[in-house]
């Protein structure tokens, strides 16, 4: 019945959304990781989907009573591990798809070798583990997009002074190339493990072209009409 109620504005897209945290091993029993519980990406596939969308939900690491949220006949999900994988999955799924919206948090850095066997402080070689950077998934996907789809990348903020918080998501959203920066509050009461979320959404020329907080499906349909903003701003 809620599906009824909802606007169909989404019938008709493709769109794809990450979510999670990716993990990068460092031996078979050990990784690294991040806080992501992979919620509001949860939210967002859910969202899109009671509003018409056909969703891909690449899904990092999230755990089964969160992707509950997003089982819905139109959802199709896709699990991932590490950042590499997510990259794979995302590159693959953006290709026929009209948004892409990347809420996933993606390891900075994995381990340069992760070893076969686990290791011990017998090894000697646990208190330093080489690292090198992993690819940075939604710029590559922002470079490669066409002209009508729309690239969305999401940002945790701890920094609570609003123009700074903002200054830094302007420069965020530039070097990434992307259409839209979710910029996500992460302080005690807001993002990450919390029901609640707080989020202002940068456009064009850093401009905060929604703001605004509730739950993480509220937030979910925010964004969803920013999209939604965007893409008629567009086409007319
Ligand atoms: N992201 C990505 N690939 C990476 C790192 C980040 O696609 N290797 C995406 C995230 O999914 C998110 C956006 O980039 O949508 C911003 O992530 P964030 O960690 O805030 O940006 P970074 O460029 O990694 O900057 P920072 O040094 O602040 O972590
Ligand atoms: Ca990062």
């Amino acid at each position: 019945a809620l599906a009824l109620l909802a606007p169909q504005d989404l019938a008709g897209r493709a769109v794809v959304v990450s979510a999670g945290g990716t993990r990068e091993p460092i031996d078979p029993v050990r990784f690294l990781g991040n806080r992501s519980s992979g919620r509001q990406g949860a939210a967002l596939a859910a969202e899109a989907a009671a509003r018409g969308a056909q969703v891909v939900l690449v899904a990092a690491n999230i755990s089964a009573d969160v992707l509950v949220v997003a089982r819905h006949p139109q959802v199709e999900v896709r699990p991932v591990g590490t950042a590499a994988e997510l990259g794979d999955a995302m590159r693959d799924a953006a290709a026929s798809a009209d948004v892409v919206i990347m809420a996933a948090a993606v390891a900075d850095y994995r381990p340069a070798a992760a070893a076969d066997q686990k290791l011990t402080k017998e090894d000697g070689v646990l208190d330093r583990i080489d690292l090198v950077e992993n690819e940075d998934v939604v710029a590559g996907l922002a470079a490669a997009r066409r002209p009508d789809q729309i690239v969305v990348a999401f940002a945790a903020e701890t920094l609570a002074d609003p123009d700074a918080r903002r200054e830094r998501a302007r420069r965020k959203r530039d070097r990434k190339g992307v259409d839209l920066l979710v910029v996500n509050r992460a302080d005690a009461e807001h993002g990450f493990e919390n029901a609640h979320n707080a989020v202002e959404v940068v456009g064009d020329g850093g401009s905060i072209v929604a703001e605004g907080s509730g739950s993480k499906r509220d937030v979910a349909s925010l964004i969803w009409d920013a999209v939604l903003n965007l893409s008629q701003q567009r086409s007319t």
